[in-house]
C-alpha cells in the first residue's frame, strides 16, 4: 500500500511563512512586534537543543526572542521571580519554561505562575480547563501541531475512531480532547490508553487514527495496526548508532518501515511533529501578542 507521507518539514515552514507575514502586518499597522522569553534551567543537551530551535524561529519571523539560562542549582524562588518579571513586561507577549525544571523545583508551580494570557504553551491549569470546557485560548502546541498537519493534509476526522496512546499532561491528554472537540474540525471519537491499558493490540487495531506519544522506541509494530490506518507519531527517543556522527539517531514511538507498508499516511521521525511543535509555538505567541491589542 503506498502511503502519504505527513511531512511536518513543509507544513511547519508554510505556517512560519504565515506567521511571518502576520507578523510583518503586526508591526506595520500596530508597531507591535510579538515576543517570546524561552527559560532554561540546567544543562540538559536536548533542552539546549529545543531552545536554541525556538529562539531561532522566533528571530526568522521577526519576533522579540530572548533567551534566559539559569543554571541547575537555581531556587524556586529565584526562577518564580524571574517569571513574575516577564509577566509584567508588555515587550513579551509568550513565556515558555522549558521542560524538563530540575527535581527541585516544582513544575506546576511554575506552570500556574505565569500569567494565562503569556502562557503560549498552554500548560497553565485556566487554559487547560477551557481546552476540556471547548473554549480553547492557549492549546499545547505539539498537540495543536498534530491537529494542525492532519488538516493540512485534509485527513478526515470528524467521527472517526482516534486511539492516542500516552495520557502525559502535556501530550496525551490534551491531544485527546481537542481530537473530542465538537467544534474544532475533528469531533472524533476518542480512546486514551496508558501503561494500566488491557490490551492494547486490540484497540490498536480498531484504531482509524493512532496518536503514538509513549517514549518508548519503534513500539508500535506493523502487527499491531490495521491496512489504512493514519499515523501520527509524536515520540523522540535516542538510539545508539554508532554509523552515526553523533553517536546515536532519533527514532520515533513507531517502527516507521513496518507500520508505513499499512498505513494511508504517516508522519515521520525527524520531520514530523517536532517540527510542528516548534511551528505552533510561533502560532501561539503572535496570538498572545495579537490578544494584546483586543484587551487594548
Ligand atoms: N514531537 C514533540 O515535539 C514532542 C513533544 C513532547 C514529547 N515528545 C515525545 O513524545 C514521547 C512522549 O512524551 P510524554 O512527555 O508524553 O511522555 P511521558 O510523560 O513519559 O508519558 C508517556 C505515556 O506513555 C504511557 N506508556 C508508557 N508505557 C506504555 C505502554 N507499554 N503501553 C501503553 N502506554 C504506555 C504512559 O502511561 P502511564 O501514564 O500509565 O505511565 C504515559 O501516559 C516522548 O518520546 C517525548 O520525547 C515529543
Amino acid at each position: 500500500m503506498s502511503f502519504t507521507l505527513l511531512d511536518g518539514k513543509i507544513i511547519s515552514q508554510r505556517v512560519r511563512e504565515e506567521v511571518a507575514r502576520q507578523t510583518e502586518e503586526l508591526k506595520r499597522s500596530r508597531n507591535l512586534q510579538p515576543g517570546l522569553a524561552v527559560l532554561l534551567v540546567g544543562e540538559d543537551p536536548a533542552s539546549k537543543v529545543y531552545v536554541r530551535s525556538k529562539a531561532k524561529a522566533c528571530q526568522e519571523v521577526g519576533f522579540l526572542s530572548e533567551e534566559i539560562r539559569l543554571p541547575f542549582q537555581t531556587q524556586e524562588t529565584e526562577l518564580l521571580d524571574c517569571i513574575q518579571k516577564l509577566n509584567q513586561r508588555p515587550d513579551i507577549h509568550g513565556i515558555l519554561v522549558q521542560h524538563p525544571l530540575p527535581p527541585h523545583i516544582q513544575e506546576s508551580l511554575i506552570y500556574e505562575t505565569i500569567l494565562p494570557e503569556k502562557d503560549v504553551d498552554g500548560f497553565h491549569p485556566f487554559n487547560m480547563g477551557r481546552l476540556l470546557l471547548g473554549i480553547p485560548q492557549f492549546v499545547p502546541c505539539t498537540p495543536l501541531g498534530v491537529i494542525e498537519i492532519l488538516k493540512r493534509y485534509q485527513i478526515p476526522m470528524e467521527g472517526r475512531h482516534v486511539v492516542v496512546v500516552g495520557r502525559s499532561n502535556i501530550v496525551g491528554k490534551p491531544v485527546a480532547a481537542l481530537f473530542a472537540q465538537k467544534d474544532f474540525g475533528t469531533n472524533a471519537t476518542v480512546t486514551l490508553c496508558h501503561s494500566g491499558t488491557k490490551n492494547l493490540k486490540a484497540h490498536l487495531k480498531m484504531a482509524e487514527i493512532i496518536v503514538a506519544a509513549i517514549g518508548k522506541p519503534q513500539f508500535i509494530q506493523a502487527e499491531a495496526v490495521r491496512e489504512g490506518v493514519v499515523v501520527v507519531d509524536v515520540g523522540i527517543n535516542r538510539v545508539s548508532d554508532p554509523l552515526s556522527e553523533k553517536g546515536y539517531r532519533l527514532v520515533g514511538d513507531v517502527d516507521f518501515d513496518g507500520v508505513s507498508k499499512k498505513a494511508a499516511a504517516i508522519t515521520p521521525v525527524p520531520g514530523g511533529i517536532g517540527l510542528m511543535t516548534v511551528a505552533m509555538l510561533l502560532k501561539n505567541t503572535l496570538k498572545a501578542a495579537q490578544m494584546t491589542i483586543k484587551n487594548l
